[in-house]
């Protein structure tokens, strides 16, 4: 399978969009703010930030939510080439944030090729989702 390839010019767009959106966030409680942008193979961008909820448990990520609203926006047949996750805490504007394991399985849902351009420990990082997940599930 040949490696997804996104130029520095893309990558750096999905940044932005991602750290746009995140000031959007809905995160009174952890204060922990999330921003995702995702590029699909039409080479449209959608973004999406974390929004919490009283009730800890429905809260959704940022990542799932800018492919929930990719899917109502363009429909079914998304194909995610790339996603991008920014995140700042109330001290920090660039913590470290690489998607949760329940967003790594979404993404995989609908880019079991897609790269994923987040904030590591070190610094920027990228890694492909089956870098991240191993042995994904799918049930096609
Ligand atoms: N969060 C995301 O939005 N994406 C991730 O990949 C990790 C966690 C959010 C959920 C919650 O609002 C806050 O970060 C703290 O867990």
């Amino acid at each position: 399978m040949p490696k997804t390839k996104v130029s520095a010019v893309t990558r750096e767009r999905l940044l932005r969009a991602a750290r746009r959106v995140m000031k959007n966030a809905y995160a009174p409680f952890s204060k922990f703010r999330v921003g995702a942008a995702i590029l699909t193979s039409k080479g449209r961008v959608f973004t999406g930030c974390n929004v919490e909820n009283s009730s800890y448990g429905m809260t959704n990520c940022a990542e799932r939510t800018a492919i929930f609203s990719a899917v109502a926006k363009d429909g079914p047949e998304l194909e995610i080439v790339a996603v991008a996750v920014v995140a700042a805490s109330e001290i920090d504007h660039k913590v470290p944030c690489s998607p949760c394991g329940a967003c790594r399985q979404v993404i995989y849902e609908f880019g079991p090729r897609a790269v994923i351009f987040y904030q590591g420990d070190k610094g920027p990082k990228q890694s492909l989702i089956t870098e991240l997940l191993p042995e994904g599930f799918r049930l096609k």
